[in-house]
């Protein structure tokens, strides 16, 4: 039936015709030859290609357009969930080298599918898709490293292009230049970043501020680069993620127990909280939680701080250590790994609050 659908469409396609009536036309072909019931046509074309959204529009076909389409439909039970992608008029170069290398991967997939084999081992044939961490320095830039380290691509993001480029060189990913603080400048920034597996964010600026000395422009920075630049980077790669893909924004433990300058820090982390919450509803079923360190003893905010301040934090700290970067590190794989753990705020602090 989806076949009958497909041999209509393309005697259909050329340009000037639209998205929507392409799904008209399908859904036709499918109830005359006794579908149940059409659950959905996605028909994405040209340019609205890519990003790839899953909801068509009354876009007109233009000549040269791929024209991606997926029908979802019942017949007696059964459903389907079946893909075409069609050359409007004829294909470019880029297209059909296109086509060569899916084709590839698809027949090398195929010969590994047997029984016994499982999904892993059939998806290693196909190219990687990506980390996207944010961070030229601390933990961002160690949460990457380790991510190279096991084999994954990573992009790993900064204020200067320059700079994210040198960071990410020595340590395998590839940089990019992106201003959180800036979140109308985000969607081109993350332009040319493909499908995300798991997204982590990181960037901070280090806000001291006290409502007896209140820096207005320096808590607008933080708000801004926090809860907007966070929340305009999720919304910008959404279209890139998938069902298994997992978020995790970084909080801090500031937001349990504010120490005088966190007028601003304490109530940002504490949004963050919040805003995993709101994020894993929007975006289910993609998962989305919080780290929250406490003083991450290694980091490069702290590790220079004076031998006696960094002693009375331990003596402060339960577990008689402060936390390290390779903690926070293991508890983003934990987040990113578990398929159970959602919406949740993870505290990286050796007990901490209760010391
Ligand atoms: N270290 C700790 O003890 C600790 C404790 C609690 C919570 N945390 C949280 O953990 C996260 C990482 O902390 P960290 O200590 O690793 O920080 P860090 O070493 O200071 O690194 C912060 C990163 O943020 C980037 N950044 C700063 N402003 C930015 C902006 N406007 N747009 C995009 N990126 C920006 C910086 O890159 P560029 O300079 O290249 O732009 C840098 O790579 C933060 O969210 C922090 O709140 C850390």
């Amino acid at each position: 039936m989806v076949d009958a659908a497909y041999e209509e469409l393309y005697g259909y396609l050329r340009p000037g015709v639209r998205e929507n009536e392409c799904v008209g036309l399908v859904s036709k072909v499918l109830y005359d030859l006794g579908s149940e019931y059409v659950e959905g046509v996605n028909a994405i074309s040209g340019e609205h290609c890519s990003p790839h959204p899953h909801v068509y529009s009354d876009r007109l076909i233009r000549p040269g357009d791929p024209a991606f389409f997926d029908i979802l439909h019942s017949h007696l039970g059964y459903r389907t969930c079946y893909y075409r992608t069609f050359a409007v008029g004829s294909a470019s170069g880029a297209q059909r080298d296109a086509y060569v290398r899916c084709r590839e991967y698809m027949d090398e997939a195929i010969a590994l599918v047997r029984p016994g084999a499982t999904t892993a081992d059939i998806v290693q044939v196909w190219p990687r898709a990506e980390e996207f961490g944010s961070g030229t320095s601390g933990i961002g830039r160690e949460f990457a490293r380790a991510r190279v380290e096991r084999g994954d691509e990573a992009v790993l993001t900064g204020r200067d292009a320059d700079r994210a480029d040198a960071v990410a060189k020595e340590i395998g990913a590839r940089g990019l230049a992106l201003d959180l603080s800036h979140p109308r400048d985000i969607a081109a920034a993350l332009a040319d970043v493909e499908r995300v597996d798991h997204l982590v964010l990181a960037g901070v600026s280090r806000d001291e501020n006290r409502v007896a000395a209140y820096d207005i422009d320096a808590a607008l920075h933080l708000v801004t680069l926090k809860l907007v630049g966070y929340t305009e980077v999720v919304h910008t790669l959404r279209p890139r993620l998938h069902d298994a893909s997992a978020i995790v924004l970084f909080g801090c433990q500031a937001k349990e127990r504010p120490y005088p300058g966190a007028t601003t820090v304490a109530t940002v982390n504490a949004d963050v909280t919040w805003l995993v919450r709101s994020l894993a509803v929007e975006l289910a079923p993609i998962r989305v939680n919080a780290v929250h360190p406490g003083v991450v003893g290694d980091s490069p905010y702290w590790r220079d701080k004076p031998a006696e301040v960094l002693a009375g934090l331990r003596a402060r700290t339960p577990a008689g250590q402060l936390a390290t970067m390779a903690d926070v590190v293991d508890a983003l794989d934990f987040l990113l790994r578990n398929r159970s753990v959602n919406a949740i705020d993870l505290s990286v602090d050796g007990g901490w609050l209760l010391g």
